[in-house]
């Protein structure tokens, strides 16, 4: 693929820009100056290079994981709060996709005051296939709740509660008080504002929430609210099923 090609599919702009880059000598490739904006490279996958000093690593997708903070819209076109979207760097935002320039997209969303593990990819298909409700991809959520939670309301997430939009009753995979006031909860589901909803529909109020894991991938400890980390392919698949 070409210099200015590979530039182009990571989102460092259109591909007049990337072949200006490269032409004015802002670009290295594994750590050699690279001024011909046609050079080839074979092997694209993993090829280390810096844009204006800015390490980056070709990945033909992007999967990246973000420790959501509180205060924060998971909307392109944010009403209130800023948006999740300007916590990442401009080349994931500015990822061409089939022509057009859409960047990575969140898989899912979480409510403004909700912290924690939020994917993003701009890969179509894993947006689906872990957004379908066929997968029952469960996440984990840890919920401060303004009132003591007991046993009987444990059962009931459990057993299940309606919501007021749909007369089947929603459960918990799972669900432990873990402290006085604290839950951890698995849902495999992914209703508007659920969690909530569900403890409400127990007697209780969620005070606190944070998304800790999705599938077989936790939140990395190391990540401080709003960083972010690319995942690695491992991970990636195990989040596939193994596929
Ligand atoms: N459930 C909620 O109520 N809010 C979230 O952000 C996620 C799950």
């Amino acid at each position: 693929m070409q210099l200015q090609e590979i530039l182009y599919s990571q989102g460092f702009g259109t591909r007049r820009v990337c072949a200006g880059l490269v032409q004015q000598g802002y670009v290295t490739v594994e750590g050699r100056a690279e001024d011909d904006a046609f050079a080839e490279f074979e092997a694209t996958d993993g090829l280390a290079f810096t844009v204006q000093g800015t390490p980056w690593i070709y990945q033909a997708k992007a999967y990246v994981m973000l420790h959501k903070p509180a205060g924060t819209e998971c909307s392109q076109k944010p009403s209130t709060y800023p948006s999740i979207y300007t916590l990442l760097p401009a080349p994931l935002r500015q990822r061409p996709n089939k022509g057009a320039v859409q960047g990575v997209q969140a898989i899912g969303r979480l409510d403004q005051d909700t912290t924690g593990l939020l994917l993003l990819t701009d890969d179509g298909q894993f947006i689906h296939r872990m957004g379908s409700p066929k997968h029952h991809v469960p996440k984990v959520y840890e919920v401060t709740a303004k009132h003591p939670v007991d046993a009987a309301q444990v059962q009931k997430l459990l057993a299940g509660v309606v919501l007021d939009d749909d007369p089947k009753p929603v459960r918990a995979a799972a669900c432990e008080a873990t402290g006085e006031h604290t839950l951890r909860l698995t849902l495999t589901e992914g209703k508007y504002h659920q969690v909530k909803r569900m403890l409400a529909a127990v007697g209780n109020r969620v005070e606190g929430l944070h998304r800790s894991r999705i599938g077989e991938l936790a939140l990395s400890q190391d990540l401080a609210p709003g960083q972010w980390r690319w995942l690695a392919p491992a991970e990636v698949q195990a989040l596939r099923g193994g596929k």
